[in-house]
């Protein structure tokens, strides 16, 4: 399973970098107009220079001309570039015609399994489930994971699911219980990975004991 960091902060890129846990980087426009100070493309340039992995972003336009220009203008900042695509029916004609060029796709905003099996014809690299969000009405954002796990498996479809809008480490869990490809997360969600009271408290133990050993 490969772990994308879900932001365009690039501390806390490093730091996943660091901890050898950043397999990848997926961006929304959302995310990166929280970096202030610094163009869209200068910043996703940044972040394929940090990042050997695919690096989604995303295109503004939305229509089907529009997010082909946008796509091939962002596919040329650097190689592990991954053009972000909603769902649409411009976007699936867009991912089409991109990923024939050998532009990586990563189809986002998707909500259903039918918009997953659109994706797959489409050639997408990636298609983005949104847990979170669906979980936020009452939907059942894991189940969606399984359900196109499962019709994946059916076929020699080579998209990969990348679960998104991932809220906690139970998300992390349960996708790689289904056997998801990917896991975008915040950083704080990798940083909760690492946590157990019973390690925190079983080294202070083990410190202790060795401490006063005089070994
Ligand atoms: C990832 O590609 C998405 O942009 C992201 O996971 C959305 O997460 P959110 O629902 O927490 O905004």
């Amino acid at each position: 399973m490969k772990f994308f960091i879900d932001t365009g902060h690039l501390e806390d890129i490093r730091k996943a970098v660091e901890l050898g846990m950043a397999d990848g980087v997926t961006t929304n426009p959302s995310l990166l107009a929280k970096e202030t100070g610094i163009s869209f493309h200068k910043q996703i340039a940044l972040i394929c220079e940090m990042v050997k992995g695919p690096v989604s972003a995303e295109v503004v336009a939305t229509d089907y001309e529009g997010m082909l220009k946008q796509g091939r203008e962002l596919a040329k900042i650097a190689p592990n570039v991954t053009v972000k695509l909603p769902l649409t029916p411009d976007g699936i004609r867009a991912c089409g015609v991109l990923s024939k060029e050998g532009v990586m796709v990563n189809a986002t905003l998707c909500f259903s399994a039918a918009q997953a099996i659109l994706a797959a014809k489409a050639g997408a690299t990636f298609v983005s489930p949104f847990v979170g969000r669906m979980d936020d009405v009452g939907e059942h954002g894991m189940g969606l994971i399984r359900e196109i796990v499962d019709i994946y498996r059916n076929y020699e479809w080579k998209t990969q699911v990348l679960v998104a809008s991932i809220r906690h480490v139970t998300h992390v869990i349960e996708a790689a219980h289904i056997g998801a490809h990917v896991a975008t997360m915040p950083f704080k969600v990798l940083e909760q990975m690492y946590k157990h009271p019973l390690t925190t408290l079983g080294l202070e133990q083990f410190l202790a004991d060795w401490n006063k050993s005089g070994l």
